[in-house]
């Protein structure tokens, strides 16, 4: 069994309480951010694939550990993509969780066109800077009244494609199942377990 220290560079609690679950298998010991306070985080542009680089990166080369970073969003079709990698940015900086979601809920009032997508792009950094990137997408509408306690963010207003419930009354499990998120981390598994291989 290795002792790999691994970081995951969110602060996001939500996101952090799924990747610990989605990487518990990897006989690794997976640090938060919290460890090492004082790294700079690079500020988020509008490429979730660059913005996931960009973070696990910083956070490899400043503690020496390799890191694994995200970038995600929704992306409603009514919307054209909107608000996507700004998704925790939507509606101003005032705004938490529940305020951005009931202001989608208003911007999407009269639309017909329920449909949209959670994306993420999951990046894995080595200290010596190497990074590989994988994606993952869920997709489904978006209902007109949030429902649910679970998951964060957007999930009470997102019923996944092949679910009659929205996103945040899936059970962890099934959600981490089927999730964006879910997804590229199964696709970044080969190379979790080279690194894990490797120490
Ligand atoms: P990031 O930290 O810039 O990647 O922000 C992603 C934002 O997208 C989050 O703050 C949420 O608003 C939204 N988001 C990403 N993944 C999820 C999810 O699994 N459920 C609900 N909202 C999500």
């Amino acid at each position: 069994m290795s002792s790999a220290r691994l970081v995951l560079a969110s602060g996001n609690a939500g996101k952090l309480a799924e990747f610990r679950a989605l990487l518990a298998a990897y006989p690794v010991e997976w640090v938060g951010l919290g460890e090492f306070p004082g790294i700079s985080m690079p500020e988020e542009g509008t490429d979730y694939r660059q913005n996931a680089i960009e973070k696990a990166r910083t956070v490899a080369l400043a503690t020496g550990l390799p890191a694994m970073a995200d970038d995600s969003g929704l992306e409603v079709a009514a919307l054209g993509g909107a608000p996507g990698p700004l998704s925790a940015r939507y509606g101003g900086p005032g705004l938490d969780d529940d305020g951005r979601l009931q202001k989608l809920l208003a911007a999407m009032a009269e639309a017909d066109d329920r449909r949209a997508a959670f994306v993420c792009w999951a990046a894995l950094a080595r200290p010596d800077g190497r990074c590989v990137t994988r994606e993952g997408v869920c997709t489904g509408v978006l209902l007109r009244v949030a429902t649910g306690g679970g998951g964060f963010g957007y999930d009470p207003i997102f019923q996944p494609d092949g679910h009659a419930v929205s996103m945040a009354e899936l059970a962890s499990t099934e959600k981490n199942a089927i999730s964006h998120r879910g997804l590229a981390l199964a696709a970044l598994s080969p190379e979790l377990e080279a690194l894990v291989a490797w120490g």
